[in-house]
This record gives structure tokens, C-alpha cells and sequence, in this order.
């Protein structure tokens, strides 16, 4: 009998904690996949062996017994991922026969990174190089090269396209490499290239002919539906699509193989870099600092020096309420440690991305922050259900704060009615079925509503 595939993505804007899901679901399937994006996404996996920042292998990376597959949607940086693959080897955990790419996935060149940093500024892009990378392969020009042309010499061929399009200042501009610079990334290049370039597959029909023969896919979504080149604010989004729909064009599988989407979504919200976000907690003073400090490269440890997170729950100021969540709960971007900007759930805008996105199910991360609210002067928990008039003001309900006991549960009939309260409220106004609660870090805190049929 054939297998199936199921799609993970984000549901917000991204860094709702999508990578702590996948571990938890990884026993239910046999391979999981990425579909979209590259190293702008960051996840830590936090193991009895050690710690792994993953940014390109896919989540399950430690559950051994997972093919692990990047698609041709992805936009492969080489140098990183023979340094993730060398850090996972470090902890026991071999790649080899495991992961596989598709040959067809983007090349990050050394003149993507190059112009990511000089210019993606300007939206607060994570500065890896994605947006000129598929900009290239859209441009259908020999600087948008592929994972797989390259098998033998990958670092010549590279040197050769840089050379053509520096002659270009129209498309190098500021970003142009001088030649020791280009001498130095070139052979970094080829030292990565020779860790990674037996895990290239030449084979379109790879994951069909694993799904036909029975294996159940996981994709896993990078960034979040929200950030999609497409459906996103632009231009403040990321460069790929994220769309759900999209794991099968940049997964390889045809879309008759799919049985469901799940979403994954944060109890309180953040965004890193620019763009909408109507219910961030002190407006466009969050956003504007925020930025500031991501260009001063103020982070954690900043913010750490500068505020007292229990004394600014207090205030009842919504910038100085953001800036506490933030410390409390650790909202800092994984890959740039800028500060993530904070919100509050927000109900309508969900609604409309679960409709649009077909969305059947959703996990609720970080749902234990919420208890945080407890110590604001309104002692509820505040979340964003309408928006009203042409102003768009956000209009609140407030729920009753829960404890930690509260989320001691571990059975869907001894959950403390607060949280459940939470929980209806979502279920009510969202039309899809909340499968789990995360009540913290560890696989473990999890409050499951509805097993896997
Ligand atoms: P890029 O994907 O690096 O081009 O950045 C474009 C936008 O997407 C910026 O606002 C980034 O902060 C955002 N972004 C990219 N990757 C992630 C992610 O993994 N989590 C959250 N935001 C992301």
C-alpha cells in the first residue's frame, strides 16, 4: 500500500517552535523532508547527547532510523551544512546513507551572501544569501547554479560565474568580493564540497518511489506561512514560498500523495526584521526598537543589563509588557540573536491562515509564557479576538491565568479548566482541531487533545 505525506509549517512568523514538534512526531514517519528555504532557518535540538543548531538538515536529525531529505526548493549553502553535518558527527550522529539532496536544490554562491548583506538590510533579512540566490535561479543566468551540476569541481565552477558577473558592476554594486576574499570563500567552498557532494541525488523520482513503496513524509516548513514570497507583506518576507501547498513542488512529490497540513502556533507571537504585525505589543515603538538594536547587535545579554523583566511585567506599559516577555521567555533570533519582536495572539489573523492555508490541525507552543500575564496589573491573559473599523483597533478578550500546576497535565481529562478555557477559545474560533499544548522545552511537556487516529 502506498504512503502518504503530511506538511508542517508555521503558522505565524515563523520561530513558533516548529523543530520541537517535528522531534516529537519523527516515530510517526520515515522521512522527513524540507521543502523551502535554507540557512536563514534555526533550530536547536537539545539532545541527552548534546546540543545541535541545526539551520539546513531537517529536525529529525537524531532519530536515526529517518531519511532525511532537502528538496530542490531549497537553497543549499554548502559551508553550513558540511559544519552542521561535522557537528551532528560529533555527537554520534552520522548523515551518511541518511540524508540525501536533491541536485536540483539552489547553490548559495559567495556574491548572494555578499549582496544579502549590503542590501537585505533594508528588510532585516537573516543575511544568508537567499533572496539573490533564487532571484538568480529565476533569472535563468549561469550565476543561478544548482547543488548537482557541479559533482566534480564545484569551487571552479563558482569562481568562473563570479568572475563573469563581477565584470557587472550593475549587479555586484557595493557587494563586489576583492580576490583574496573570493581566493578564501572559494576554498572554503571546495573543502565543504567534499563532505557533502556524496549526499547529491541525481534522481527526480526518489521520494515518489519511497511514498509508493509505503513510506510515510513529514515536510517540514522553514520560515512560516506569513513570510511566503507570494501571500506575505512584501517586500517583508522571506524569498521562498512557504505556502504548505508548496512542499511538493519544492519537495519533489506529486500533491496526490498528500493527506493532511499541520500548523504550528506560539501562545505569544514574535517577528524578527520588518513588516506588519498588528498585534505587537507597543506598536511601532517595539518595531523601531527592535530594529535599532539589531543593528547595534544588541541582544540577550543587552537587554539582560538594561531591565528588570518582573519590575516592566508591572507597568502596564504594552513596550515595557514586550520587552519582559522577551527576556522571560528567551525570544531571541537562534541564528543573528536579534530581539524578536512580542505579540499577542491574535485570533483573526489566524483564522483567516488556517482557512486560506488548509490547515487541519495545530500544536500551541509555549502556552507555560502565558502564565506570565499573572503578574501584569490586569492579572489575565490578554488576546487579540477582532479588529475594529478602519483603524483596525485590536479588541482583547481576557482569560484567567493559569499556574504551572495547571500544566502539570498529561491527560486531556485532568487539564485545569483555565487552560481548557484557553484551548475552546482557540477550537471555537479557529475551525481546526488543537492536537497538543507545549508546556515547555522538553519533549515531554506536552499536554496531547488528540492522539494520531
Ligand atoms: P531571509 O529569509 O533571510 O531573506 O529574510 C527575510 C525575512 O524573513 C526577514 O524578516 C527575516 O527575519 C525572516 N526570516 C527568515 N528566516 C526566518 C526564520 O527562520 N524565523 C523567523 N523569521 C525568519
Amino acid at each position: 500500500m502506498s504512503g502518504y505525506a503530511d506538511v508542517l509549517v508555521g503558522l505565524q512568523y515563523g520561530d513558533e517552535g516548529k523543530a520541537k514538534v517535528i522531534d516529537i512526531l519523527a516515530p510517526e514517519y520515515d522521512i522527513v523532508g524540507r521543502f523551502n528555504g535554507g540557512a536563514n532557518a534555526g533550530h536547536t535540538v537539545a539532545t541527552e547527547r548534546g546540543t545541535a543548531k541545526l539551520m539546513q538538515v531537517p529536525s529529525a536529525a537524531f532519530h536515526e532510523q529517518k531519511t532525511l531529505y532537502i528538496g530542490s526548493g531549497c537553497a543549499v549553502n554548502v559551508v553550513k551544512l558540511a559544519a552542521e553535518i561535522a557537528q551532528l558527527r560529533e555527537l554520534g550522529v552520522s548523515m551518511e546513507g541518511r540524508l540525501f539532496i536533491s541536485s536540483r536544490a539552489a547553490l548559495i554562491q559567495p556574491h548572494h551572501l555578499e549582496v544579502d548583506r549590503q542590501e537585505g538590510r533594508q528588510i532585516g533579512t537573516t543575511g544568508n544569501g537567499i533572496g539573490p540566490c533564487y532571484a538568480d535561479r529565476a533569472m535563468r543566468m549561469r550565476a543561478g547554479l544548482r547543488v548537482g551540476l557541479q559533482l566534480k569541481d564545484l569551487a571552479s565552477d563558482v569562481g568562473a560565474v563570479y568572475s563573469t558577473i563581477d565584470g557587472n558592476a550593475r549587479r555586484l554594486g557595493n557587494a563586489a568580493l576583492d580576490s583574496s576574499e573570493l581566493a578564501a570563500s572559494l576554498e572554503e567552498l571546495d573543502v565543504a564540497w567534499q563532505q557533502v557532494k556524496s549526499l547529491v541525488i541525481d534522481d527526480p523520482l526518489f521520494l515518489t518511489k519511497k511514498v509508493r513503496a509505503g513510506a510515510r513524509v513529514l515536510f517540514e516548513g522553514a520560515q512560516s506561512v506569513l513570510l511566503d514570497v507570494g501571500y506575505g507583506d512584501q517586500p517583508y518576507v522571506t524569498a521562498s514560498h512557504t505556502d504548505p501547498s508548496f512542499a511538493y513542488v519544492g519537495g519533489d512529490l506529486n500533491c496526490r500523495f498528500h493527506r493532511k497540513t499541520i500548523g504550528v502556533v506560539k501562545a505569544i507571537v514574535s517577528r524578527v526584521g520588518m513588516g506588519s504585525f498588528p498585534s505587537e505589543l507597543g506598536g511601532e515603538k517595539s518595531a523601531d526598537y527592535c530594529a535599532a538594536a539589531a543593528e547595534l547587535r544588541r541582544g540577550a545579554e543587552y537587554e539582560a543589563g538594561k531591565y528588570l523583566p518582573f519590575e516592566l511585567l508591572k507597568t502596564g506599559d504594552g513596550f515595557e509588557l514586550g520587552v519582559a516577555l522577551r527576556m522571560l521567555t528567551g525570544e531571541y533570533g537562534t541564528g543573528t540573536g536579534r530581539p524578536r519582536r512580542i505579540g499577542l495572539i491574535d485570533i483573526p489573523q489566524l483564522r483567516q491562515t488556517i482557512e486560506r492555508f488548509g490547515v487541519d490541525e495545530i500544536f500551541v507552543n509555549k502556552v507555560d509564557c502565558l502564565r506570565l500575564f499573572g503578574e501584569t496589573p490586569a492579572g489575565k491573559i490578554p488576546v487579540v479576538v477582532k479588529y475594529l473599523g478602519t483603524d483596525q483597533v485590536p479588541v482583547l478578550e481576557e482569560l484567567a491565568v493559569f499556574d504551572d500546576a495547571a500544566l502539570r497535565a498529561s491527560t486531556p481529562a485532568s487539564i485545569a479548566d483555565p487552560v481548557l478555557a484557553f484551548v475552546r477559545l482557540l477550537q471555537a474560533s479557529l475551525g481546526c482541531e488543537v492536537r497538543a499544548l507545549g508546556t515547555g522545552p522538553m519533549r515531554s511537556q506536552l499536554i496531547y487533545f488528540q492522539r494520531e487516529k
